[in-house]
């Protein structure tokens, strides 16, 4: 299935939740940075949630949010002073099974007339953890999907394949895990069956907007399926389609100086125009894509606005 004729025209990208917040970021070129005064009181956590509004040809934008952050207050005050209403939302999608992506889903539903879909991979429900590195488990944290459903609206699109959710703008689906270059989040676990078993995270999902005349957005949660897997998987539906910006978490806080060198190099083989590095994408991570990309790679915030 080529997917590549499928075009959005413009998109507008906020940062609701992100581990960062700055207030004093020069606005420049196609990124609004939030300013001293209302926006001082943004928070940041250990989290994400990305609000996408995509337009097409014809005028209509479709708005997504993408990821819910981690506690129940940020996301909501953070939207507030952002000024998006998360009723207008057309889809909601979750990256994957993870509290710093779901935690803020329940009590936002509880508030708010939210009548979108949520689109969710089957195995994103369930419990997962992490080994600590002092032999204690994190967690468990739990989401059950019955829970989800009852506080839902109408009826979720839980499926593992892609889902077109306006032109130009798609759930990637189940991720294939086969380039060397991505090296698995060990610590990871899950249950199954109550034993803990090492999670594979088929459950991780990216959104890509394919922007008319420039090529892909790629937007990632903690991108556990790897970088290059889920670029990959944005070849197979757009094919031929050149990366026009990288935007999310890239879960690299665990690799070494030679793996970032290594997987930056790669990374850039596909001549990005930007790349927004937040979340879990780690400091030396940032820093060496900074190095790597200049002003390609803009500083992350709560509250940066791309406008594509
Ligand atoms: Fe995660
Ligand atoms: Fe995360």
């Amino acid at each position: 299935m080529t997917l590549y004729d499928n075009h959005a025209r413009s998109m507008t990208l906020t940062v609701v939740v992100d581990n960062l917040i700055n207030i004093f970021l020069p606005s420049q070129g196609p990124f609004t940075y939030p300013q001293p005064g209302r926006h001082s009181s943004l928070l940041g956590e250990q989290g994400l949630s990305l609000w996408i509004e995509a337009t097409d040809a014809q005028d209509r934008t479709t708005r997504v949010l993408y990821d819910f952050g981690r506690g129940e207050y940020v996301v909501r005050n953070n939207m507030k002073l952002l000024d998006i209403d998360p009723a207008t939302a057309d889809y909601m999608v979750l990256s994957h099974g993870h509290v710093d992506h779901y935690g803020g889903m329940l009590r936002l539903l509880d508030e708010n007339p939210i009548s979108a879909p949520l689109v969710a991979h089957p195995m994103a429900f369930g419990t997962r953890g992490i080994k600590r590195a002092d032999g204690e488990l994190a967690g468990p944290w739990v989401l059950e999907r019955q829970k989800v459903e009852e506080a839902l609206a109408v009826t979720p699109i839980v499926s593992n394949e892609p889902q077109n959710l306006a032109p130009g703008l798609f759930t990637s689906g189940s991720i294939a895990h086969t380039s060397p270059l991505d090296r698995p989040f060990k610590a990871a676990v899950r249950q199954e069956d109550d034993a803990w078993v090492a999670d594979e995270f088929q459950d991780d999902q990216a959104i890509f907007v394919n922007l008319q005349g420039r090529g892909v957005v790629v937007m990632t949660g903690c991108c556990h399926a790897g970088l290059f897997n889920t670029l990959a998987r944005s070849q197979e539906l757009f094919p031929g389609a050149p990366l026009y910006a990288l935007v999310g978490g890239l879960h690299w806080n665990f690799l070494g100086e030679k793996d970032l060198d290594e997987v930056i190099e790669a990374l850039a083989a596909y001549n990005p125009q930007w790349v927004l590095a937040t979340h879990c994408t780690g400091a030396l991570a940032i820093h060496k894509l900074r190095v790597k990309f200049g002003e390609r790679c803009p500083f992350n915030t709560v509250g940066l606005r791309c406008n594509w």
